[in-house]
């Protein structure tokens, strides 16, 4: 038998309906937040990647799924989807649109090379938005704020943890302090963080080696050493927060592990999933735009990871839906069979082939979860009669065939 490969999931029966529940409901919120669907391709050039979410980031750095293709490109699975997404809006030339404001949601496949463990897939799904030409910190407390409402939508209980990653004037000379920190305890660091020092000092900060942790809980913080633009956007960030009633950590050690963000970081995190905590992460990434050649646009967004809220989602109580179509006999299918068209323009229809009797019938429609059985035997036929059983109400009638084709939606 052939498998899936590792870290790939099938989403089939519940884990089917739960995903499409969380997209219908996060398109919804989305849309009524002024945002508009935009797909882009899963396979992009790697450079596109380098350039974006960093060649220093462990994405790009060891989790690709990296490729030359037949004609010799160089290319790669979408590791995540705000650089398609940047590419997609500098291709349409709107950056050229200074002053103008742009918000796309998406949803669909991403692609992670990791040690797949609960929580973390080498395939996994997000829904994820990206607005544009909004430098305001309102648009970054507004996309804090979808998000909680998503998360009560769905009946799921987070944390949020913010912090200010700063621009081109406060992270330098920060990142320069943060270097000289931790050079003098480098001996005492992991493997990986000593290496990080000289590629990536800032996500030192998040490691996850408690060790290092420790040694990390006296350097130096940015949230401290912001300038004064970032320092006012933050501050202004948590009184929005705190005034539109929405409880928040200051995590100084989020980072988040993508290199185009600046400013406001974000994350929400839930306690009832185990180690892979984090079910969103967003922020900030001003200069996204320009590293991919477009005209300096300020740019903020999130993403939710589908598969890590899946189980915590809770489900409106599924109900019965529709009509189950019997036939007792062949030439009641061929009875069935137009009156079926007839009825799917507005309504689920499940059609049973084999002629049966009606208690296989009854039976049929119970496991098709359907509303209505309507079942035409000899004699329903010869009358053009059809008999209807209400699954729900427990009641049952014999109409005219007529009627039941022109019902109306119910
Ligand atoms: P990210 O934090 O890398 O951000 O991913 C967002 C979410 O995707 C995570 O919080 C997590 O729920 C989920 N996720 C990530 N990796 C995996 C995995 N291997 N298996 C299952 N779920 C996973 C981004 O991707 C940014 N593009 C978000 C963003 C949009 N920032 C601005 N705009």
């Amino acid at each position: 038998m052939i498998h899936a490969l590792r870290g790939m999931k099938d989403l089939i029966f519940d884990d089917a309906r739960r995903y499409e529940y969380i997209i219908q409901t996060l398109s919804r919120i989305a849309r009524n937040y002024g945002f508009e669907y935009i797909e882009t391709p899963i396979l992009e050039e790697t450079r596109l990647f380098k350039r974006s979410v960093g060649e220093s980031s462990d994405i790009v750095g060891k989790e690709m799924y990296q490729f030359t293709d037949k004609g010799g490109n160089d290319v790669c699975l979408r590791p995540e989807g705000t650089a398609g997404v940047v590419r997609a809006f500098v291709q349409a030339k709107l950056d050229r649109q200074q002053g103008q404001k742009y918000r796309f949601f998406y949803h669909g496949p991403m692609f992670r090379y990791e040690r797949p463990q609960k929580g973390r897939l080498r395939e996994f799904h997000q829904f994820g938005v990206e607005s544009f030409g909004e430098k305001s910190v309102e648009e970054d407390f507004t996309l804090i704020v979808m998000l909680a409402e998503i998360f009560e939508a769905l009946g799921i209980r987070t944390r949020v943890k913010i912090n200010s990653l700063g621009c081109t004037v406060c992270m330098p000379p920060y990142r320069q302090r943060l270097v000289g920190y931790l050079e003098a305890i480098a001996q005492e660091l992991c493997p990986d963080c000593q290496r990080r020092i000289a590629t990536n000092p800032i996500r030192v900060l998040d490691c996850k080696n408690e060790q290092c942790q420790n040694l990390l809980e006296e350097a130096p913080k940015l949230s401290q050493e912001l300038c004064e633009e970032c320092d006012r956007d933050f501050t202004r960030l948590q009184k929005l927060l705190t005034d539109a009633g929405i409880a928040y950590e200051v995590d100084t050690h989020l980072v988040r592990g993508l290199d185009y963000y600046s400013g406001a970081a974000f994350e929400f995190v839930s306690d009832e999933i185990g180690a892979q905590s984090a079910v969103a992460g967003g922020g900030r990434y001003d200069r996204l735009v320009e590293f991919l050649e477009g005209r300096p646009t300020p740019g903020v967004g999130f993403a939710i990871g589908i598969e890590r809220i899946m189980e915590l989602v809770r489900m409106p109580q599924e109900r019965r839906e529709g009509w189950y179509l019997g036939a007792m006999t062949p030439e009641a299918l061929d009875r069935l069979l137009p009156l079926a068209r007839q009825l799917r323009r507005s309504h689920r229809v499940v059609v049973e082939y084999a002629p049966k009797g009606l208690k296989a019938h009854l039976k049929g429609a119970d496991k098709a979860n359907a509303r209505y059985c309507a079942v035409i035997g000899e004699e329903e036929l010869s009358k053009e009669h059809i008999w209807i059983k209400d699954l729900e109400a427990r009641e049952e009638k014999t109409v005219p065939l007529k009627e039941l084709e022109e019902i109306e939606a119910q």
